[in-house]
């Protein structure tokens, strides 16, 4: 209900701005008025603002135009942004004392699962088909965790099924961001419980990752509206309301069901381009060779081959992790050192359609008709 009324000031303003200097006045009849009438009073139009910076912090905006700061808000200097992002790009930093820091986990890098970057075209959907598109346009992986850009504009984490799923465990990661790192590194790393500091430079490198203006798909009535804003308390709840009507507020979760028949899959039509880009995106950043013989995370090896993909597609219709419909919506558990486990995947990460396109290009490359 907040947006109409943000529009429709904007569209107010774009009004005033249109009206010419001689509207409510017959342009014929204005010359021959004679000297005693009064002059029609007309309202100045309001003169444009210069909108905001484009790499305006949202986050820090929302406070400036009076929102409460969120619980995860902290004074930060460019030192625990530093250490923070190395915690999450790197796995461990220097301590403030100068020391070299323990690994976040032994595994896992939280880059493996979650992007920084930004991986959804329209910040209004969590669409893994639309975020599929946007990875090939901008070549990103394809993972199962929601990237961490934008995380400090969201107000709920580990949402929904999660929450349903693993109850106490997640509730306070649900309602603190705080709390989601510090499960995320101790529970989907298989790492350990980070100390104060390291969870604060996280915090600190994450708030650096919040939306910008310019990530909103907002109106010039909006960009002005907001803009005015800053100056005008009367302004400012619309304003508020134009910039949290442009994301959602939380990444939303849903957990899928393996297909009834696993050989046959969901039974979409599939599509083996689009299959085929999800096996490199995904299924190899993780199972590819690292180089040194390895895969990238855990043991288990794959190539863009017909050996990796024969042995994936006559297996799917097992009912253990050989199968990849096993894999996918219940992930592993973890096993071995370093311990390394598979995520699952929930139907925001990964569409019942992108299973069967998966399916597909295994096809395709098999020559199966
Ligand atoms: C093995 C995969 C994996 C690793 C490694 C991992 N995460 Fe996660 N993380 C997940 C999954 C899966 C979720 C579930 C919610 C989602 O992101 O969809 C999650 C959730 C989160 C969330 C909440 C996201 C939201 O909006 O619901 C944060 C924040 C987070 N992780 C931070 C981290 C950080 C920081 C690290 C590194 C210390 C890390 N994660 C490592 C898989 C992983
Ligand atoms: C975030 C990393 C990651 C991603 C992405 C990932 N996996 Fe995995 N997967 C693992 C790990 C770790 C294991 C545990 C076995 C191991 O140590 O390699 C595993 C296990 C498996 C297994 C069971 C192997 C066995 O012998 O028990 C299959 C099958 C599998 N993955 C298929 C896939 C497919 C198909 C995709 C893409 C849709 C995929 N994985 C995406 C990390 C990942």
């Amino acid at each position: 209900m907040l947006r109409p009324v943000a529009l429709s000031i904007g569209a107010l303003l774009l009004l005033l701005v249109a009206l010419p200097d001689s509207f409510g006045q017959d342009p014929e009849a204005a010359g021959d008025d004679d000297d005693s009438a009064a002059p029609a009073v007309v309202e100045a139009p309001p003169v444009p603002v210069e909108p905001l910076p484009a790499d305006t912090l949202v986050a820090d905006l929302l406070v400036q135009l009076g929102e409460a700061a969120p619980a995860h808000w902290l004074e930060a200097d460019e030192a625990m942004v530093t250490r923070g992002r190395e915690i999450i790009h790197e796995g461990r930093t220097t301590t403030p004392e100068g020391k070299r820091s323990r690994v976040a986990s032994p595994g896992y890098l939280c880059t493996d699962c979650h992007n920084t970057v930004r991986e959804d075209p329209d910040l209004m959907a969590s669409d893994p088909e639309a975020r599929m598109a946007y990875a090939v346009e901008n070549d990103l992986p394809f993972l199962p965790g929601t990237t961490l850009y934008g995380t400090v504009n969201r107000t709920s984490w580990f949402n929904e099924d999660y929450v349903k799923k693993y109850g106490t465990l997640v509730e306070p990661a649900n309602r603190a961001l705080r709390m989601a790192l510090l499960l995320c590194s101790a529970e989907c790393s298989q790492g350990r419980v980070m100390d104060e500091w390291e969870l604060d430079a996280m915090q600190a490198y994450l708030w650096t990752l919040g939306y910008q203006l310019s990530d909103l798909e907002l109106s010039e009535e909006q960009h002005q509206l907001i803009a005015r804003a800053v100056d005008d308390e009367a302004l400012r709840s619309d304003a508020i309301a134009a910039l949290q009507g442009a994301y959602l507020p939380y990444s939303p979760a849903h957990v899928r069901e393996a297909p009834a028949d696993r050989m046959a899959g969901y039974g979409n039509d599939g599509d083996a381009a689009r299959g085929a880009d999800i096996y490199r995106r995904s299924c190899l950043t993780c199972h590819s060779s690292s180089g040194k013989g390895d895969p990238v995370r855990g043991e288990y090896h794959l190539k863009d081959s017909k050996g990796s993909i024969g042995e994936l597609y006559r297996n799917r219709g097992k009912g253990n992790n050989l199968s990849f419909h096993q894999t996918i919506t219940y992930g592993t558990r973890p096993f071995g050192v370093p311990i390394a486990y598979m995520p699952f995947f929930t139907q925001e990460r990964l569409s019942d359609q992108q299973v069967d396109d998966l399916q597909a290009y295994f096809e395709q490359t098999l020559g199966v008709e």
